[in-house]
């Protein structure tokens, strides 16, 4: 599969039920990329990452399980792009340990998710402050030289860069230094609460949810009677059908909220329903998920030994 196209590499962290901002924000690019080939895609379960929240090995397995499901389900494929679970490398971890060597404390101290974490008064461990140098990880020993991620993501991508720019400063030029790809009418996805949609607040549309969940949550999709429109209703079906359509629809029914929100079910159910159908397909099939694992980590372990050669060679420790 090596070629010499440019490099692409995403992840997501097997954290729970993937949704459908997960899947306009990120997994819709990683088919999209797939499908035009201008580049030789990495696509990765996030398994270290996740275990500052997931604390149970059958719960862990559970997970990663249902994310290669969700990886083959929206239509990628394990013989065009390379489908791994992070912790099958373990350079990444190696090569996260040298970046922490030459990243200060202060640094990691204004990354979001950090000061989040700090202003709610949460317990931080380590794997959490330390995320960043993780992720940099992920993306530098790859030479990646695009991420498609959501809005929430980008500052991570800055570290990245920032990262690969002071090694190159201190050892030479070792490292591709990797953009961002947000697709903006997307960037960021609002959840049925009307904050951004995430597994963390309980507010998703699972991607692969049944008729009668996509009816139960559309009706407690939270309304604010002050417009015209239902905004939250409305930020959802635009991701389903063009403004061109909607208009007209929201004309008719203004002030109708139930029965737009019936029609955005009608529109999500018809826009879920075959992937649904594909994520039971291969649900059923009992070797897939091994198989694409297997092959996934054989192409990535290849292409990050080389990497990780260079530079132990270029720290001076090999
Ligand atoms: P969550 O916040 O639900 O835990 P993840 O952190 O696993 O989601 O995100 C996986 C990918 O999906 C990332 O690229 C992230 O930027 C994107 N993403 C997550 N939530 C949204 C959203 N509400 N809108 C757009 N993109 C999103
Ligand atoms: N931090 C990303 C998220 O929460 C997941 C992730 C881990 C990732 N490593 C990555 C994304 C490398 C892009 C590239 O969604």
């Amino acid at each position: 599969m090596e070629t010499d196209k440019p490099i692409l590499l995403s992840g997501i962290k097997p954290t729970g039920a993937p949704h459908i901002g997960n899947y306009f924000g990120a997994l819709r690019q990683f088919v999209e990329f797939q499908t035009i080939g201008t580049h030789q895609c990495y696509f990765m379960i996030a398994d270290y990452h996740a275990l500052n929240s997931v604390q149970n090995a059958g719960h862990m397995r559970e997970l990663t399980r249902e994310l290669v499901l969700t990886f083959l389900a929206i239509g990628l494929n394990p013989d065009k792009v390379v489908i791994f679970k992070q912790s099958d490398v373990p350079a990444h971890t190696e090569l996260a340990w040298i970046f922490d060597t030459i990243t200060t404390m202060p640094y990691l101290m204004r990354a979001h998710a950090y000061k989040d974490a700090e202003a709610k008064k949460h317990e931080i461990s380590v794997g959490v402050f330390n995320y960043p140098m993780l992720m940099a990880a992920d993306i530098l020993l790859y030479n990646a030289a695009r991420v498609p991620v959501g809005q929430d993501q980008k500052q991570h991508i800055e570290y990245a860069r920032d990262t690969a720019e002071k090694f190159n400063r201190i050892y030479g030029d070792t490292f591709v230094v990797p953009e961002e790809y947000i697709v903006p009418d997307v960037a960021v996805v609002p959840g049925i609460d009307g904050q951004k949609m995430s597994k963390s607040y309980q507010n998703t549309i699972p991607l692969f949810a049944s008729r009668s969940e996509i009816e139960e949550l559309v009706m407690a999709i939270v309304t604010d009677s002050s417009g015209d429109r239902p905004e939250n209703v409305y930020q959802i079906h635009r991701l389903l059908k063009s403004e061109h359509d909607l208009t007209p629809l929201y004309e008719e029914h203004k002030g109708k909220y139930k029965a737009l929100k019936e029609a955005l079910i009608e529109d999500l159910d018809a826009f879920i329903k075959p992937m649904r159908e594909r994520y039971a397909e291969f649900a059923a099939n009992t070797t897939v998920v091994a198989e694409t694992l297997e092959k996934g980590a054989a192409a990535a372990q290849e292409r990050a030994k080389e990497k990780i050669e260079e530079v132990r060679r270029a720290v001076g420790v090999a």
